[in-house]
C-alpha cells in the first residue's frame, strides 16, 4: 500500500484550526480507499516558535522537509513578528528552496457559494491561475543604501529570467491544451519597460510551440477590472508572482471569499515536496474563536490528492465541499453561517463517507 508523508506546519492564527479539519479529510479518503495512506509529521513552527526560539524554523528545516512526499501548511505571519521576516523565512523560504515554481490557484465558482457580481452566470468563474512562484517581484533581490539618514535610497528588483518565464509559461500552455482552454497572460508591458517586454516576448515564443491554444495578452490593470465585468475572459490565466498574487485575492472575493480559496505549490519535476495550503493568511481578527471556513484549506487536500494521482477523490472532496455549500445547514459565519471550522468540517467528513467516488464520477 502506498503510504505517502507529510509534513504539517498548521502555522499562525487560524492556520492550526483549518489545517486539523483538512487533516481528517485526507484521512478519510485513504481509510475509505483502502489502497493508500496518509503518514502526517506535525512541526510546531511559525510566529509563537520564533518569539520562543528567535527563528521561524529549525536551522535542519528545509533538510528536514525534503524527506516528505508534500507539505500542507496552514498560514505564516502574526502581529509581533515583522511580516518580512516571518513569511521570508517559512513561506516564501520552502517555494524558492523546493523549487515549487508553479503556484496553481483554481477560482471558481462552487454551486452556493456566494458572489458580489450582479448577472454573472456560476459558470462564468471558473478560471485556473498559474503564478510564477518563485522569482519575479518576490526574487528578494535589492538593497537599502543610507538607510535612517536623509538620503536613504530603496532599490526592489524584479527578477525575470528566461529560464523561470519559460518554465511556467510551457505549464500553463500544457494546461490550456489538455483542458482545451484559452490561455491569457498578464502584463504590465506598457510601463515596467524591461520585465514586462520579455515577459510578453517570452510568451509569444512559447505560444509559437502550442498553435491550437488560443492566446490574450491582458494588461493588469485591465485584467483586475474585466475580472468584475467580464469574468468569463479568463480560463487559464499565467501571471507573475506579485500579479498572481494580487489578483487571486480578487478572485477569491468573486468565487466565494477567502474561505474558499485554495493553492498548490508544485514542483511538477517531484524532485522537491510540493506544498498545499489555502490562498488566505492567518486572519487574526477571527484566529482562536472557531469562526474560519475551513473549506479554502480542504480544498487544498483536494489538489494535494489530485497530485499524488488520486483525482477522483480529488473532486470527490470538491463536491463534498460543493454540497455542504448547498445545503447551507454548517456555514461559517464568513458565509452567512453559524458552524463553527468544526463542524463545517463535519460535514464535509460526513459527505464523503455517504459517496463512494467511483459513484461520483461514473454520476459526471
Ligand atoms: P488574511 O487572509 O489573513 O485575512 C483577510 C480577511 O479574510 C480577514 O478579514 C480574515 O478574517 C478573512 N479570512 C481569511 N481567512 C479566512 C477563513 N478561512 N475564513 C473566514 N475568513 C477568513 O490576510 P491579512 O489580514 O492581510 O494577513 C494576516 C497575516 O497573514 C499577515 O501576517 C500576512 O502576512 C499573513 N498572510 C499569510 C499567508 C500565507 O501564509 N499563505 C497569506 C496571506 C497573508
Ligand atoms: C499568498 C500570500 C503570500 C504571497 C505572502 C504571505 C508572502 O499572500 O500566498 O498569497 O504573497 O505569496
Ligand atoms: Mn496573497
Amino acid at each position: 500500500m502506498k503510504k505517502y508523508k507529510i509534513a504539517v506546519i498548521p502555522g499562525d492564527g487560524v492556520g492550526p484550526e483549518v489545517i486539523a479539519e483538512g487533516v481528517k479529510i485526507l484521512d478519510r479518503t485513504a481509510a475509505l480507499d483502502g489502497g493508500f495512506s496518509f503518514e502526517f509529521t506535525h512541526f510546531p513552527w511559525g510566529c509563537e516558535y520564533y518569539v520562543k526560539h528567535g527563528r521561524m524554523m529549525d536551522a535542519d528545516g528545509i533538510e528536514r522537509l525534503s524527506q516528505f512526499d508534500a507539505i500542507y501548511l496552514g498560514a505564516v505571519g502574526y502581529p509581533g513578528v515583522p511580516d518580512h521576516i516571518s513569511l521570508w523565512d517559512l513561506l516564501l523560504v520552502i517555494r524558492k528552496r523546493f523549487d515549487q515554481y508553479i503556484n496553481l490557484r483554481p477560482v471558481v465558482l462552487l454551486e452556493g457559494a456566494p458572489c458580489p457580481l450582479n448577472g454573472v452566470r456560476r459558470e462564468e468563474i471558473n478560471m485556473t491561475f498559474v503564478r510564477e512562484n518563485c522569482e519575479g517581484e518576490y526574487a528578494g533581490s535589492g538593497s537599502w543604501l543610507y538607510k535612517n539618514t536623509p538620503r536613504e535610497i530603496v532599490i526592489q528588483d524584479g527578477v525575470f529570467s528566461r529560464h523561470g518565464c519559460e518554465r511556467v509559461m510551457r505549464y500553463a500552455f500544457d494546461l490550456a491544451a489538455r483542458e482545451g482552454k484559452s490561455l491569457t497572460s498578464v502584463s504590465k508591458g506598457n510601463a515596467l519597460n524591461y520585465s514586462m517586454v520579455f515577459w510578453d516576448q517570452i510568451f509569444r515564443e512559447i505560444s509559437a510551440e502550442y498553435p491550437k491554444v488560443e492566446t490574450h495578452s491582458c494588461l493588469v490593470d485591465a485584467a483586475s477590472m474585466f475580472m468584475v465585468k467580464d469574468p468569463k475572459r479568463f480560463e487559464i490565466v499565467v501571471a507573475s508572482n506579485l500579479f498572481g498574487d494580487i489578483l487571486t485575492d480578487l478572485g477569491a472575493a468573486i468565487a466565494g471569499g477567502m474561505g474558499l480559496a485554495a493553492g498548490a505549490n508544485l514542483n511538477p519535476e517531484r524532485k522537491y515536496p510540493s506544498m498545499f495550503e489555502p490562498v488566505h493568511g492567518s486572519a487574526p481578527d477571527i484566529a482562536g474563536k472557531g469562526l474560519s471556513n475551513p473549506m479554502a484549506s480542504i480544498w487544498a487536500a483536494s489538489q494535494l490528492l489530485d497530485f499524488f494521482g488520486h483525482a477522483d477523490w480529488g473532486k470527490h472532496v470538491l463536491k463534498s465541499i460543493e454540497n455542504t455549500l448547498v445545503k447551507r445547514q454548517a456555514l461559517t459565519p464568513d458565509l452567512g453561517g453559524r458552524a463553527t471550522t468544526a463542524q463545517t468540517g463535519e460535514a464535509i467528513l460526513k459527505g464523503l463517507v455517504n459517496t463512494s467516488p467511483r459513484i461520483y464520477c461514473s454520476d459526471n
